[in-house]
């Protein structure tokens, strides 16, 4: 093991630092991050690392992307332990303060609408903006050959995909699978708000959406199974469902029957904890 990532806090310093990389002309690889690091972010440094001469991990928990009554205050910071677990991965950690991703007098919010419209914008209006911001940032800092995203957070990837196309960015975007618990719970930082009670009635979701899928697959009209899909969910004791929703893999525009790839995606409450999952069709 070696002696752990080098940490740079600086857009600066981190430009300094990846220069000489470039100049080497070795593959960079990002991937962003807001710490709370588990086994789903380390998949995706690991399959950075197999592809890259250099990979760095950014961790920072963007307050662009919280609404003002969301969980930006206790979204777990565990800065120690992440960087320990990044201690044979990661080459670079870029830990940024606040003020050095929007110091004062910053002004600019990137707006996103195609596949940002609808599903997590219809709950969390401000999110994408926030998140395009950020990513935008991170990448023109970074400026790797490659970023890697989770497919957990699905419209968020294809979100990114479509910042990255229209800002004519360089950079490919790479796609790391969800990680599961063996009850098919999605691997998330959130998981550990859950109580133990929450942590059972949570790994229905998963179970929820694969039940729309094979009803879909099997020719049931969409609209009832989504309706079908939010019953159950509310019936194995989530107390709220913002959406299950089967929608087209590329473009998330709904569909009336499955004539391309789909995709079911859901997010969920249980007590204050907001779940989402997604898997193919
Ligand atoms: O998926 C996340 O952890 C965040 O939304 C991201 C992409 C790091 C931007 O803050």
């Amino acid at each position: 093991m070696g002696e752990g990532p080098e940490i740079v806090s600086t857009v600066a310093a981190l430009r300094a630092r990846l220069a000489a990389t470039r100049k080497a002309g070795l593959r960079i690889g990002l991937v962003p991050t807001m710490g709370a690091l588990h086994e789903g972010h380390l998949s995706l440094v690991r399959q950075t690392k197999a592809r890259c001469g250099l990979t760095v991990v950014s961790i920072f928990v963007n307050p662009a992307q919280f609404g003002p009554n969301e969980d930006f205050a206790r979204y777990p910071r565990t800065f120690e332990s992440d960087c320990a677990k990044l201690a044979s991965l990661a080459d670079v950690v870029f830990a940024p303060s606040a003020a050095e991703m929007y110091p004062n007098g910053f002004a600019t919010r990137i707006e996103v609408a195609g596949p940002a419209l609808g599903l997590e914008s219809d709950f969390r209006p401000h999110f994408f903006s926030g998140v395009a911001t950020v990513v935008a940032r991170l990448l023109i800092a970074a400026m790797p050959d490659e970023a890697t995203f989770g497919e957990k957070d699905y419209q968020q990837l294809l979100v990114i995909r479509r910042l990255v196309a229209d800002l004519d960015l360089p950079i490919e975007i790479t796609v790391g699978e969800t990680l599961r618990e063996p009850d098919g719970l999605a691997l998330s930082s959130r998981n550990a708000y859950l109580s133990q009670e929450e942590r059972k009635i949570a790994s229905r979701l998963n179970v929820v959406l694969r039940e729309v899928a094979t009803k879909v697959q099997r020719g049931e009209p969409i609209t009832p199974t989504e309706a079908w899909g939010r019953d159950a969910l509310l019936r194995a004791g989530f107390a709220s469902v913002d959406y299950v929703a089967v929608r087209d893999a590329e473009t998330l525009a709904p569909i009336e029957s499955l004539t391309r790839p789909a995709r079911v995606l859901a997010a969920a409450r249980i007590g204050d904890t907001r779940l989402i999952d997604n898997i193919a069709i």
